[in-house]
């Protein structure tokens, strides 16, 4: 692994990608930090992160053959290798589109950023941001949870990172043989997979069932009523009552 660790900065995605505008980098590539200042969440939140206490990092991949309306498999292959790594302290379920729960809580989020040229995903900046020891959390995120507050004792970051780039490597690297393994463990690994939970969309709240999320990130849900509704990311929001 190509791990390029810094001190302090404000999004290691955002370094990352700097970085590759004037430099050729290896797939792989692992930009770290222990301080992110300014760390970025999907859809322009931010990311808390205390200082030395999590796992806040991005890797470089280069998914050149996926195609490119099948994109959405590359963020089916990280939350899997995340709930992989988690796997031996405890089972993690992944909230469409890529958030890893525990529980109620979110204890790790993703956040891809895809170049695009013609219909070749050039790169993909895969930022991980993983709650690991930090015991106390101040932002107005609704729900967060750490694996010291769960499990009660600290871990290595630096195990816990190699770990994590061992399992995504494997997820990642499946796609390109036989992708069913990875759509069959996502779907079974989808939070609230079974039935009928509260949903928002534009229109109000509803009460609805997971059918399927397609390679293309669509969430496909049917409603009490029997009615089929699809919808992109942030068309739809599930209700979580929170702690
Ligand atoms: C989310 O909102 O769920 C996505 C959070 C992603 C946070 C990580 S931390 C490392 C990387 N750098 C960033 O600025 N964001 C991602």
């Amino acid at each position: 692994m190509n791990l390029i660790r810094i001190e302090s900065v404000e999004s290691t995605n955002k370094y990352l990608k700097d970085l590759l505008n004037c430099h050729h980098l290896e797939e792989g590539t692992v930009v770290i930090t222990d301080n992110q200042t300014a760390g970025r969440g999907q859809i322009g939140s931010s990311w808390e992160a205390e200082k030395g206490m999590n796992l806040t990092f991005s890797l470089l991949l280069c998914p050149t053959s996926l195609p490119i309306k099948e994109y959405f498999l590359l963020s089916k292959a990280i939350s899997l290798g995340i709930k992989d790594a988690l796997a031996p302290l405890l089972d993690v379920t992944i909230k469409w589109p890529n958030d890893i729960y525990y529980q109620d809580g979110k204890i790790a989020g993703v956040l891809i950023e895809n170049s695009i040229i013609g219909k070749t995903i050039l790169h993909s900046i895969v930022g991980i941001g993983l709650n690991v020891n930090q015991e106390f959390f101040i932002s107005d995120a609704p729900n967060p949870i750490s694996l010291v507050q769960i499990i009660g004792k600290k871990t290595s970051l630096e195990d816990l990172l190699n770990t994590v780039c061992d399992r995504i490597k494997e997820r990642y690297e499946s796609l390109f043989v036989d992708k069913t393994e990875v759509e069959q463990d996502y779907r079974r690994a989808l939070y609230r997979r079974e039935g009928f939970h509260s949903y928002r969309d534009r229109f109000g709240l509803f009460s609805a069932r997971i059918t399927n999320v397609t390679n293309d990130g669509f969430l496909h849900l049917v409603t009490e009523e029997g009615e089929n509704r699809s919808y992109a990311f942030k068309e739809v929001s599930m209700f979580i009552s929170h702690r």
